[in-house]
């Protein structure tokens, strides 16, 4: 249940509720893909980084370990021993960006698995019950995220058959839930809409989903490749077509400026490797600015990567001190620089908060939407 606490503009402030707790919006979903966030972070560490959502991916873990063997387990929370919201990408996604040789029709897709080859088919029913398996709070539908660029004629096609997906996804999560075996019966179901880049077929995507009367509503398709000024005004022209009281979910972005403008735009939720992944090569967010911590003007710098930051590493080490675990390849340097990024980001989604409840979103935007993604 999404409760609008206040808007800002077309900003919102609101608490989304679900049986796993209460997240605040806007919020980040920090990326555990496998079940594990990359760098070494437990879900004890995730407390301490003030996360509210971890995100996995269905097709990962139906690869490995097996969404049954989890289920057997007693689900995910369980098996990674995180008891607040877990959202999962439904497979649409990593079946088109990371499987070779697929193939897709009516029924589904069939590809080869990015572990050993093996020919595996993902269709709208077995995504949901994979999902079903794993238990996660929130399933995302089996979608089709159309390449960019594609034609106009394929993106319309590819949408038509998206929605009819979205139809049998919901029937099946339906049905799942009913079950009295069924590891979580509460599970949510958002949407996902598509339409590469043409506004016309986005809203037309948007207005049939948004019928459905799912838990929320994503945009998906974006953050592939496009100038971030299509992304925004995508945004903005789905946005007076997604229901008002559900949750709003922009895919895969992105940098602090792309999720402060979003959040202007309407934005909820976000999720996006970008903090994981830089961090692991030594790109650290700030608030004056992206720091390269192997940049030699850092050697014997002992002051924290951030001083206006209150992660566990900036309260213990310094600059110099993570600049030479870098340097010297050690594990530690990918945990220490990947425990400050996910701080910082959900740090940067409280102060958001903060500025949308205290009515000065609008001053924080200015003052950081370009600072926080510029290199110092
Ligand atoms: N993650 C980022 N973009 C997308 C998308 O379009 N669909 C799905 N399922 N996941 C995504
Ligand atoms: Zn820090």
């Amino acid at each position: 249940m999404y409760q609008l606490i206040k808007n800002e503009g077309t900003a919102r402030r609101g608490r989304f509720e679900t049986v796993h707790g209460i997240v605040q919006t806007p919020a980040f979903m920090n990326v555990g893909t496998s079940a594990a966030i990359k760098g070494g972070i437990s879900s004890y560490d995730l407390v301490d980084l003030k996360c509210q959502v971890e995100l996995c991916n269905t097709y990962h873990l139906h690869v490995r370990p097996g969404d049954e063997l989890i289920r057997r387990l007693g689900g995910l929370h369980k098996f990674m021993g995180w008891e607040r919201p877990i959202l999962t990408d439904s497979g649409g996604f990593q079946v088109f960006s990371l499987a070779k040789l697929r193939k897709i029709d009516e029924e589904g897709v069939t590809f080869s698995s990015h572990v050993d080859g093996k020919r595996i088919f993902m269709s709208p029913e077995i995504s949901m019950q994979i999902q079903s398996n794993l238990g996660s709070t929130i399933a995302m539908a089996f979608d089709e995220c159309v390449e960019n660029p594609s034609t106009r004629e394929y993106s319309a096609r590819s949408c038509a058959r998206t929605t009819r997906w979205l139809i049998r996804c919901k029937e099946e999560m339906a049905r799942l839930n009913s079950l009295s075996e069924t590891i979580n019966p509460y599970q949510m179901l958002f949407g996902i809409n598509q339409g590469c880049v043409y506004d016309d077929l986005r809203i037309e995507h948007m207005k049939e989903i948004a019928e459905l009367d799912l838990d929320g509503y994503a945009i998906g398709g974006l953050a592939v490749g496009e100038p971030a000024e299509d992304m925004y005004r995508i945004i903005s022209s789905v946005e007076p077509h997604m229901p008002a009281n559900k949750p709003r979910y922009l895919m895969g972005v992105g940098t602090p400026g792309n999720i402060i403008e979003a959040v202007s735009r309407g934005v909820d939720l976000f999720d996006c490797v970008m903090p994981s992944r830089n961090a692991r090569h030594g790109h650290l967010n700030t608030w004056s600015g992206i720091r390269n911590i192997m940049n030699a003007k850092y050697a014997e710098d002992l002051s924290p990567i951030d001083p206006d930051c209150g992660c566990p590493t900036c309260q213990r080490h310094s600059r110099a001190y993570l600049r030479h675990l870098f340097k010297a390849n050690e594990l530690l340097a990918m945990r220490l620089a990947v425990m400050h990024n996910l701080y910082f980001y959900n740090t940067l989604m409280e102060r958001i908060r903060e500025a949308l409840d205290n009515g000065t979103f609008k001053e924080f935007h200015d003052q950081y939407v370009e600072l926080l993604d510029t290199r110092i």
